[in-house]
């Protein structure tokens, strides 16, 4: 037989291949490969268990909000999707506006600028990054502002990943990453010169002991900004619809209930910052955040069918096709939500802290 054929299909096979698992999609795939895919510090062997005791968690958000197990199972959420945001998303692990003629690396860049620019400080300065994830917007920032930016994330995986990238960019004599609880920090009072956190403290059961704690780190006169996920004035909490796209972003985003658009400043101003400003980032002129979700579907497809060989070849840890497929259908809650208006992931709220505080 004739080997000139077979070789030729073999190439195109191969070739193929390699499209598919490497190129095809809108994934910036950069340092993680879908062979890489772990639960994090999670066992490989507990992975499955792990996910079937968040989402147990999860499911139920009425016992959510006076649970002391919240940072607890957002740190299991954490061990469970970074690898797959780092391999399907990049190392930013939040949403930005669309802009036009931008890729998703510039705008998301532009958003994390945007964020420093706004708390006014100055090169060689000490900020706080309350919420780290593995460092995106860190490194983005100290590039930006020549800052020394300081990073906490309850997820040790995170540390790790985090530092790792920032010894790869160059960046470890600027950026610090420390593992800890941000509603108790390891900092002593009136560390930092500003603070920022994007898509956060969301996370936290209550809003006022992140924003107190923040408070208490911050030099009288910094200023923190923050980008925050709520229900804007178009929730209703009556329609049910309405409910169903919430409670679907919270269950499948580890949220112990996402707040009222309001009730941030109030929040702000009770721990006692100055509220500076308030904009829901999302508003129109603004590109839709959620578009990027509508394109990546097919990406996700194609990523579905990756997890899926490499679970049953036992490449990836079991527990794997689980975590992916819930993070596509909190996809298009989130879409849902974007489209609908009824929910922005960044309401960004700026305050101050005054430079004499209220003594009572
Ligand atoms: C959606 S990610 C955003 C990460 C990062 N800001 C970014 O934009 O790439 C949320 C982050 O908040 C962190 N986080 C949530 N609850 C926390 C807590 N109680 N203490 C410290 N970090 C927490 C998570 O570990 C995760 O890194
Ligand atoms: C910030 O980093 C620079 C460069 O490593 C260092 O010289 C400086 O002391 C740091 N500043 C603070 C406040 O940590
Ligand atoms: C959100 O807060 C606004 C202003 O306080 C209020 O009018 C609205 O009813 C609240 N929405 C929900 C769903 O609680």
């Amino acid at each position: 037989m004739d080997p000139l054929p077979i070789i030729f299909t073999v190439v195109l096979l191969a070739g193929g291949l390699y499209w598919f698992v490497f190129l095809l999609g809108s994934a910036e795939q950069k340092g993680k490969h879908a062979v890489h895919l772990t639960g994090g510090s999670i066992h490989h062997s507990n992975v499955k268990e792990t996910y079937n005791q968040y989402w147990f968690f999860f499911r139920r958000p009425k016992h959510i909000e006076e649970s002391e197990n919240v940072p607890a199972f957002v740190d299991t959420f954490y061990n469970l999707v970074t690898d797959i945001y780092e391999w399907g998303w990049g190392q930013s692990f939040h949403f930005s506006p669309a802009i036009k003629g931008k890729s998703n690396l510039e705008s998301t860049k532009i958003h994390e600028q945007m964020a420093v620019d706004l708390i006014g400080v100055k090169a060689g300065q000490k900020i706080l990054d309350a919420g780290c994830g593995v460092g995106g917007p860190m490194r983005a920032i100290v590039s930006h502002s020549g800052c020394n930016v300081t990073g906490i994330t309850i997820n040790e995986y995170q540390v790790n990943r985090a530092k790792a990238h920032n010894k790869k960019a160059g960046l470890s004599h600027l950026c610090d990453v420390v593992c800890g609880n941000f509603l108790n920090m390891p900092f002593e009072d009136e560390t930092f010169n500003g603070a920022y956190s994007i898509e956060a403290t969301c996370h936290a059961p209550k809003l006022e002991d992140v924003y107190s704690e923040i408070f208490r780190v911050l030099k009288p006169g910094a200023m923190y900004v923050s980008y925050e996920w709520v229900t804007t004035e178009l929730f209703n909490g009556e329609d049910p619809e309405h409910v169903e796209v919430i409670q679907g972003i919270e269950r499948g985003d580890a949220l112990p209930g996402l707040r009222n658009y309001s009730d941030i400043a109030d929040v702000a101003k009770k721990v006692g910052f100055e509220v500076v400003k308030e904009k829901d980032l999302a508003k129109p002129p603004a590109g839709p955040w959620w578009s990027r979700l509508k394109m990546g579907r097919i990406a996700y497809w194609r990523n579905h069918v990756v997890v899926t060989v490499l679970e049953a070849i036992g490449v990836a840890p079991k527990g794997t096709v689980d975590v992916h497929e819930m993070l596509f259908k909190t996809a298009d809650y989130l879409t849902r939500g974007g489209e609908s208006g009824i929910f922005t992931p960044m309401h960004m709220i700026l305050c101050r802290k005054p430079e004499k505080v209220q003594e009572s």
